[in-house]
């Protein structure tokens, strides 16, 4: 099993949202996160769920993380409510994170099994939407981790102002086909 963490951060400072919203527009960044978590098993925290269209992602099973236990999702077949990230320490199935920031901290910070092999690290380089408001969620202490504990492993992918790359955890064997295809979706 291979876990692959995803996101777009803003340079500099980490932030991954605002309120609800990921604070800048860039079409083309949306599209490779859909391909890339297109038909996975995919975690997300229960305010990151509710920020996809309908709820949903095309043929995914998505694990929404919450404390209400009666939390009603769009897809009852495909999507999962879970309380907690035990589930996911043996987990035999590739897995993709895909936020928000309590999510990916709890990956990066809590307990080593939880760590991803994977990371394509998407970093924004232009504004922030200045009409965003609320509270603030950024990465930085998985950026931290990111910097001890992972290698870069592709060239640097530029478009429309992201730069993408790949890292993969120190020493970690890593699952050739799931960069491969990483590879390939980050082209596009
Ligand atoms: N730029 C990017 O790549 C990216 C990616 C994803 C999200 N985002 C942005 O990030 C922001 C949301 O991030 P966030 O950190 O505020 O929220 P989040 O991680 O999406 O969701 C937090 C919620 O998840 C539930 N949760 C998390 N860990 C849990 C655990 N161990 N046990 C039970 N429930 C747990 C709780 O739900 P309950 O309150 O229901 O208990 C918690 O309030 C939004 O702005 C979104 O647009 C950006």
């Amino acid at each position: 099993m291979t876990k692959v963490a995803i996101w777009c951060r803003h340079q500099k400072d980490n932030i991954i949202g605002i309120g609800s919203d990921i604070p800048w527009n860039v079409p083309s960044d949306a599209q490779k996160f859909v391909r890339m978590a297109t038909g996975q098993n995919v975690v997300v925290g229960r305010k990151t769920y509710e920020t996809f269209p309908e709820r949903t992602l095309p043929e995914a099973r998505i694990f929404v993380l919450t404390s209400d236990s009666d939390y009603e999702v769009s897809d009852v077949q495909k999507h999962l409510v879970i309380g907690n990230l035990k589930m996911f320490k043996d987990f035999d199935e590739d897995l993709y994170i895909a936020g928000g920031a309590k999510v990916y901290e709890q990956f990066f910070t809590t307990a080593p099994k939880l760590l991803p092999e994977i990371v394509v690290d998407c970093v924004y380089r232009g504004e922030l939407n200045p009409e965003c408001k609320g509270e603030i969620a950024d990465i930085t202490s998985c950026i931290g981790v990111l910097n001890k504990k992972y290698v870069k492993i592709s060239c640097d992918y530029e478009k429309d102002n992201v730069t993408t790359a790949i890292y993969v955890r120190r020493g970690e064997f890593v699952d050739q086909a799931v960069l491969k295809k990483l590879l390939s979706e980050i082209e596009g």
